[in-house]
């Protein structure tokens, strides 16, 4: 969809002390000793963020600092506790329906009908969209070609595909319903260099046309680091930092870090070591 000059700079997306808790408290029970004290875990901490048209903001945050469930909140997915959000101006609790149709969400655990051909779940999306009609077909093709992925694959079930192809059909899906704002929660995790690449040079695209707000969650901050706007830097559910990469660098990583050293020294810690908490 093609945003004005006027849209520009205007708010795509506006949080205001958005929190969000994940399940209740457990007290310990003299009669049940295993069951162990449990506090609810604050997913989200009074996140306050403005997220201009026309742009790639990225969202930064180690494993479990709350990014996927902002976007789902914003998705209309998760209802937050407290705070509001409003995406294009409506409401993203009081006006889901309006939200919904100026979003779509990719995500690694985007759902198909495994039976049908990526072709089938396409159609089944662009229709329920409203769109489907002549040169769908070329458009999907186009797309899929661009993404680097065999035009062989598009006929086959679903379930035959591997996780990356099934990605890439994600994300074309995505681009199908010319949404004014893409949700990308981790695009690019989980494939190879190549794809890697091929999804980088479609969100660049984006960028170069001003064809859609862009609202980014990634681990790979050089892939931050070129493909965004602004970055945003969350930590526990709170936002630490944001601004251009170039601002973050400048203020954290002086004099010649990379956005990398700026969030390492930011969140005060390695992702590796959060990695190894999560496993443990
Ligand atoms: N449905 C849920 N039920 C309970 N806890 C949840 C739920 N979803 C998320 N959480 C918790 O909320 C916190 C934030 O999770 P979230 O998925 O938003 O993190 P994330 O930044 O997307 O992490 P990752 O980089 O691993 O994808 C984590 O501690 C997680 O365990
Ligand atoms: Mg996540």
């Amino acid at each position: 969809m093609a945003i004005h000059a006027s849209e520009l700079n205007s708010a795509a997306v506006e949080v205001e002390g958005i929190s969000k808790r994940f399940g209740e408290a457990v007290q310990p029970h003299r009669l049940m000793p295993w069951r162990k004290a449990k506090k609810p875990k604050l997913a989200l901490d009074q996140v306050s963020m403005h997220v201009e048209s026309g742009r790639i903001t990225g969202i930064l945050g180690a494993n479990g600092s709350g990014k996927s469930t902002l976007i789902r909140i914003l998705a209309t997915l998760l209802t937050p506790d407290a705070g509001r959000a409003s995406v294009f101006g409506s409401d993203v609790v009081r006006h889901p329906a309006q939200v919904r149709r100026h979003i779509n969400r990719v995500s690694v655990e985007a759902s198909f009908f495994k039976e049908m051909s990526p072709w089938e779940n396409m159609l089944y999306a662009a229709r329920l969209y409203g769109s489907g009609g002549d040169g769908t077909r070329d458009r999907v093709e186009a797309m899929l070609e661009r993404l680097g992925l065999p035009l062989d694959t598009l006929d086959k079930p679903m379930k035959q595909l591997s996780r990356g192809q099934q990605q890439k059909v994600a994300i074309a899906r995505s681009f199908l319903t010319s949404p004014s704002l893409l949700l990308m929660d981790e695009p690019t995790t989980g494939l190879d260099p190549r794809s890697k690449r091929e999804v980088q040079e479609l969100v660049r695209s984006i960028r170069r046309d001003r064809a859609a707000t862009v609202l980014l969650c990634t681990h790979d901050l050089q892939e931050a680091e070129v493909l965004c706007d602004r970055v945003v830097v969350i930590d526990q559910g709170r936002v630490l930092a944001e601004g251009t990469p170039s601002d973050l660098i400048r203020a954290h990583a002086a004099p010649s870090g990379s956005l990398e050293d700026a969030f390492m020294r930011l969140t005060g810690k390695r992702l590796e070591e959060d990695e190894e908490e999560k496993e443990e």
